[in-house]
């Protein structure tokens, strides 16, 4: 079976941001709160003339002059986003009609793809999906590009408001890849009707239960991972001793980041479950100096886990401890931290969220001088509504090529600063499309929305701004 994965990623952000010091003065909020407890420093806002469309399009611009791409080179382009533009218009097809303006028109009929949804899991599947075409042989010596594009945007004073951002990442699946080839015959879902998060016909916000959220991310990607491990012994790809953990045998993680401190907390709900029944975990619990709290329904569902708020609250006291000891420090430092530093910066991005992740790993472990070549990556990719899904992949020898490359600060560019009052009236919709508080250079904007005839209601027209 051909080796398929991940040959080059590019990003798309948008040029504007919101400072964590002046929304936590606004909203009377502790900046340490903000700095410490959710791990956010710089939000991304789009622009009045920016959507997850032209987003997605920039990023796949980019992905394919820096690798010399033409349209001919890729035989699928798919987008997946929960900020879908049209209830059946796919995304892929204004991001096609963008790209076509600088390729020429009719240059990826020969292609396809479609929009996936599934709250911020669907690039995962999507990526599979793409993988699976390469390894089948369907693709004709051609490439597939998946872009995951997203705008994160709250209700204006609510909790989530300060999980916002919006960015996109585009990412180039072929055979042989320079970066990371998928391991085989492991990735393994879950799936559940839930009503953590979820965005009703016509409504521009969510509707959020926020604690229950975290904690069905955490059981599903938990419940997906165990799957994963029994296929990894099974497969004979993870060989495990005495005494070891899976997650021994896994170099670096990469999970969904809808907040830096997410990543941080989901790295101590997956080695507690997998250290538990191990004999380092008296040495953890020696460490941390009293027992792992127990639910007084241990068979509960996750309400009824909820509801039991002794126990929800001692938890809380113990996974703190737990993250505070030498044992959690030497994995989150060796194996996680250098993936949590772009999401400060950039704040949520949705579907995009875990590849940010893994381009601000790959950047940031370069930068340290670790040797990746050979290295494991165990992926942790979660959707509301719900499913998870995990996966791994082993960094190619020749990434150097692409990762010394990398600098986010150069990708991101420089970003004008908004004021409280400025980001508000771009919250409240209020300044009109034409009206941006940016002029774009080099990039893909919206110009046309609508139309004056009934037929042409819901037209977007982009144009490249050179
Ligand atoms: N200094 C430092 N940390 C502080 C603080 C201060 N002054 N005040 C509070 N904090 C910490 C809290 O202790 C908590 O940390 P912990 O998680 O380690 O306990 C953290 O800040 C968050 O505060 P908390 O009050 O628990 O949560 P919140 O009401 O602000 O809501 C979310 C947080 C994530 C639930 C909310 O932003 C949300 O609903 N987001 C959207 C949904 C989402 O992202 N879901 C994720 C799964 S997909």
């Amino acid at each position: 079976m051909p080796v398929v994965g991940i040959d080059d990623l590019a990003i798309y952000i948008p040029k504007l941001y919101l400072d964590y010091k002046d929304f936590a003065e606004a909203r009377g909020i502790d900046p340490q709160k903000l700095e410490y407890g959710i791990g956010i420093k710089k939000m991304a806002i789009t622009d009045t003339n920016q959507d997850s469309a032209c987003m997605a399009s920039n990023a796949c611009l980019k992905l394919m002059q820096r690798n010399h791409l033409h349209p001919q080179d890729i035989g699928r382009v798919y987008v997946a986003t929960e900020s879908s533009l049209d209830e059946s218009k796919a995304m892929n097809s204004f991001v096609v009609g963008m790209l076509e303006q600088i390729y020429g028109e009719g240059s990826f009929e020969h292609a396809g793809g479609i929009e996936c949804k599934f709250a911020c899991v669907s690039g995962s599947y999507a990526l599979y999906d793409n993988a699976n075409w390469i390894r089948a042989e369907e693709n004709n010596g051609k490439a597939a590009v998946v872009i995951v594009s997203d705008i994160a945007k709250y209700d204006m004073g609510s909790t989530g408001e300060y999980t916002q951002g919006a960015g996109a990442v585009a990412l180039l699946v072929k055979e042989k890849p320079r970066l990371m080839a998928f391991d085989q015959k492991v990735a393994s879902t879950t799936i559940k009707n839930e009503y953590d998060f979820y965005r009703p016909f016509g409504k521009e916000t969510p509707l959020v239960n926020g604690s229950y959220s975290n904690l069905l991310y955490l059981i599903s990607v938990r419940k997906a991972f165990d799957a994963y491990k029994e296929k990894a012994i099974k497969s004979g790809l993870i060989k495990l001793k005495d005494g070891e953990s899976i997650t021994d045998h896994i170099d670096f993680f990469a999970v969904h980041l809808p907040y830096r401190k997410m990543g941080e907390k989901a790295l101590a709900y997956l080695l507690r479950h997998e250290w538990r029944h191990l004999p380092r975990w008296k040495h953890v619990i020696k460490e941390i100096g009293t027992t792992e709290p127990q639910p007084k329904d241990a068979r509960g569902t996750i309400e009824s886990i909820l509801a039991d708020t002794q126990f929800m609250k001692a938890d809380e006291q113990f996974r703190r401890a737990f993250m505070q000891t030498s044992f959690y420090d030497e994995v989150y430092e060796k194996k996680m931290a250098t993936s949590l530093e772009a999401s400060a910066i950039i704040g949520n991005l949705y579907t995009a969220s875990m590849y940010m992740g893994l381009r601000s790993l790959l950047e940031f472990e370069f930068k340290k001088g670790t040797e990746l070549a050979g290295k494991r990556v165990g992926f942790g990719s979660y959707g509301s509504g719900s499913s998870a899904m995990v996966f791994s992949g082993v960094i190619e020898s020749e990434y150097k090529q692409v990762v010394s490359k990398m600098d986010l600060d150069e990708d991101v560019g420089p970003r004008q600063k908004l004021s409280m009052e400025e980001y508000e009236r771009l919250h409240r919709n209020e300044r009109a499309f034409t009206d941006s508080v940016v002029r774009a250079h080099k990039e893909f904007v919206l110009v046309k929305l609508g139309g004056i005839t009934a037929d042409k209601a819901g037209f977007r027209e982009y144009d490249y701004v050179s």
